[in-house]
């Protein structure tokens, strides 16, 4: 079967798209990537979605990009493709808000999550069908909707004698530990804090741009113990998985809190970078697993200096990335949705408890035929 997978993060720099062939079914299908790409966000699209994520807003400017996604979202599919067929897509939409955890709210207990990009639109644009919505099954079902891309790291990376970790560097950073010749159950991951999504904003702050190319503004500062030994001290790091952050937790009044101590924009993004590459290899230990490799994805394994940092702090185990094994770095988690839209086709389910919290696995996701 020929599936494409689009997945755009909370880093709102693009929409990735990645057409892949899965063959066979269970934990022993065979996944190949035939085409990927990114397409970036126009400006004026990346602006209205900050302006609702995570705020009070206005009910029209999410539902008119709740329609206006699968619109950008069905041009790069057709671009990428071309005249190659695809039986089915899978899209994980844009999350613009995310509350893994139930919260107090008018005397219930709620989790909510919404994840835009209409899914009707896009199988109609496409006219093949579309996989959409994934993570409200698994919070239904007791877990967190997230992390949802652990199921397949599970299902590409598992190995018999090697302890493994994948990670993800997107806006915020998680990991997928895989203990040698584990069964799914035991496989254990969680968002380990942020990604490039600090380091982001105060690029954007100094400069006007969206990241630190390479890590050539980081590697030239300084990393601030003092400052970074007090950011260490917040709960989240300590707490016990299953967890998840996102742009609540590491948004605007995070990054106004670092630019408050006055310090030079080069150490506070060294100190920044500093903060991602310590928190992952926290969360690594905390996981208990003995890791002989690191299997690294997303746009943060392309800053040079991070994953420097990253060696520094793991000095025992092999640090690569997703390259070695067929799957470019950046179209990572959009073949993930291409093969967890293909179990939901099949009916088969796609949640990874042990990851969500759920209280059973289920099948994620919404069919628009
Ligand atoms: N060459 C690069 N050097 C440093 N950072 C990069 C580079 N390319 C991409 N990035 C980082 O990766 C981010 C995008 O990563 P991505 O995996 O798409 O995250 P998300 O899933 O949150 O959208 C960018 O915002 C940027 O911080
Ligand atoms: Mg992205």
């Amino acid at each position: 079967m020929i599936v494409a997978g689009i997945m755009s993060g909370t880093s709102l720099d693009g929409i990735d798209v990645a057409i892949v062939e899965i063959e066979g079914r269970g934990w022993n299908k065979k996944v190949r990537t035939i085409a990927a790409s990114t397409t970036p966000y126009p400006e004026p699209v990346r602006a209205a979605l900050l302006g609702v994520s995570n705020c009070e807003t206005h009910t029209a400017g999410i539902a008119m990009l709740h329609f206006l996604l699968p619109e950008l979202y069905a041009k790069a599919v057709k671009k990428l493709a071309g005249a190659a067929k695809i039986d089915l897509v899978g899209c994980h939409g844009q999350t613009i808000i995310h509350i893994g955890k139930p919260r107090r709210y008018l005397g219930h207990r709620v989790s909510a999550t919404l994840q835009i990009g209409d899914g009707s639109v896009l199988a109609e644009r496409l006219g093949v069908p579309v996989v959409s919505d994934f993570r409200p099954r698994d919070m239904a079902a007791g877990g967190q909707g997230a992390p949802l891309v652990p199921y397949v790291d599970y299902l590409l990376f598992r190995h018999k004698t090697r302890g493994r970790v994948a990670l993800n560097i997107g806006g915020i950073a998680n990991i997928t530990a895989i203990p040698a010749g584990a069964a799914p159950g035991q496989v254990i991951a969680f968002d380990t804090g942020p990604g490039n999504m600090v380091m982001d904003q105060l690029v954007e702050r100094l400069n006007g741009r969206r990241y630190d190319r390479n890590g050539a503004i980081g590697r030239r500062g300084q990393v601030r113990e003092e400052l970074l030994g007090g950011l260490l001290k917040d709960r989240f790091y300590g707490q016990r998985p299953p967890k998840s952050a996102g742009r609540e937790d590491y948004g605007a009044a995070f990054v106004a809190r670092l630019i408050a101590t006055g310090l030079p924009m080069p150490d506070l993004i060294a100190t920044a970078t500093a903060l991602t590459a310590r928190t992952i290899a926290l969360g690594i230990r905390h996981t208990g697993v003995a890791a002989k490799d690191l299997i690294a994805a997303g746009g943060g394994a392309h800053n040079g200096f991070l994953m420097d940092l990253l060696r520094g702090q793991l000095p025992d185990v092999n640090v690569t990335t997703t390259a070695g094994f067929g799957i470019d770095v950046d179209a990572k988690e959009a073949v993930a949705f291409a093969i967890l839209a293909h179990e939901a086709w099949r009916n088969e389910p796609n949640n990874l408890p042990s990851a969500t919290g759920a209280r059973r696995a289920v099948v994620m996701g919404k069919i628009s035929r």
